[in-house]
């Protein structure tokens, strides 16, 4: 019996240290110590031995029960710890391998005009000026010299919040603003959104931008204006642009005028861009008005100013070759994409 009970442990303790898994394992631990088992079956059958001998054998098998308990605790730890080691093997993360490409978007074409406007003119000495798109009537409409039965105050034109709060319809109220607030010398710049009860069509938008200007200083004159500009025009859309000067009439500038520049595209001689006429009308502008001036507190016998303003949407469908505006507001990143 006593050679039995060794043969049992040796084996058992061969298997023990082949085993490979923790199923195995376990399988291995019902086959030597499980309610069948051959230990177990030994112990059950103990009424057949000698009663001198029950004692010997039962406290050898305990023994051995105890000896093997203690190797199979000790290849589950083995077991568990190489599971583990291959497992964080095979998760190796390699941080060197290049990452899943992430679809990184562009800036709007509107954005780049005014990004680009905004650095000629930081260029020239200018600083940006901000206004409110929810703005008093008195700085859209009356400080600029357009009086109440105007007709640009009517509502076909304006969308209207209250009585004497309107949605701008122009970037021209930041001027009054900006004059009430700093003395000359005043050189600003103000690029924003704008709003008109318009119908979409291709070429106009109930919403869109511009870029507003002004000076006012000791001695400006039209001929500051029209330097600013053919400066601002050569830098922005190419060295070869010409520009000419209309009359024109906006109750906030006298004299005023229209600013056409030579097509961009054809260099003047006719194209789709330019509709056959090698000009391209971009910018309206003028000396500002002294009753402006007076109405922001600025003595027009003392200063001066010129002011312009231009659409920026326009500029960007000329340039990046866009012929329908609505395009420019309906963000198809297809669309997008292309600039
Ligand atoms: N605010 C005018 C418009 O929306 C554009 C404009 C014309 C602005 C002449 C000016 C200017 O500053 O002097 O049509």
């Amino acid at each position: 019996m006593k050679e039995k009970i060794a043969t049992i442990k040796a084996n058992s303790i061969k298997e023990i240290s082949s085993c490979e898994n923790l199923k195995e394992l376990s399988d291995l631990k019902v086959k030597y110590l499980g309610k069948k088992g051959e230990l177990t079956v030994i112990l059950r059958g103990m009424g057949a031995l000698q009663p001198e001998e029950r004692p010997i054998i039962g406290e050898l098998v305990n023994q051995v029960r105890d000896e093997l308990e203690i190797e199979f605790q000790k290849r589950e730890k083995e077991l568990k710890r190489k599971e583990l080691e291959n497992k964080l093997k095979s998760e190796n993360i390699d941080v060197t391998e290049p990452s899943k490409k992430i679809e990184i978007g562009s800036l709007h074409p509107i954005t780049q005009i005014i990004n680009e406007v905004e650095e000629i003119f930081l260029g020239m000495g200018y600083k940006i000026a901000d206004g409110p798109e929810v703005e008093k009537a008195i700085y859209n409409f009356d400080k600029l010299n357009t009086p109440p039965d105007h007709p640009a105050r009517d509502v076909q034109d304006t969308f209207y919040i209250t009585d004497d709060i309107v949605l701008r319809s122009q970037t021209s109220p930041v001027q009054a603003r900006v004059m009430e607030e700093q003395k000359p010398p005043i050189k600003i710049i103000c690029p924003g959104t704008v709003y008109r009860s318009d119908s979409v069509d291709s070429t106009h938008s109930p919403v869109f931008h511009q870029i507003e200007g002004l000076v006012v200083d000791k001695n400006i004159s039209m001929t500051d204006l029209k330097g600013t500009l053919e400066m601002f025009t050569k830098k922005s859309l190419g060295e070869n642009t010409r520009i000419r000067f209309r009359p024109h009439h906006f109750p906030f500038t006298e004299p005023s005028a229209e600013a056409d520049v030579s097509c961009f595209v054809c260099g003047g001689k006719g194209c789709k861009v330019c509709k056959g006429e090698g000009w391209i009308e971009l910018v309206g502008c003028g000396m500002v008005h002294p009753n402006v001036l007076r109405n922001c507190g600025i003595d027009p016998e003392v200063y001066s100013g010129f002011a312009f303003g231009f659409g920026v949407e326009r500029i960007a469908m000329a340039k990046f070759g866009i012929d329908d505006m609505r395009l420019l507001f309906e963000n198809d990143v297809r669309f997008l994409k292309q600039f």
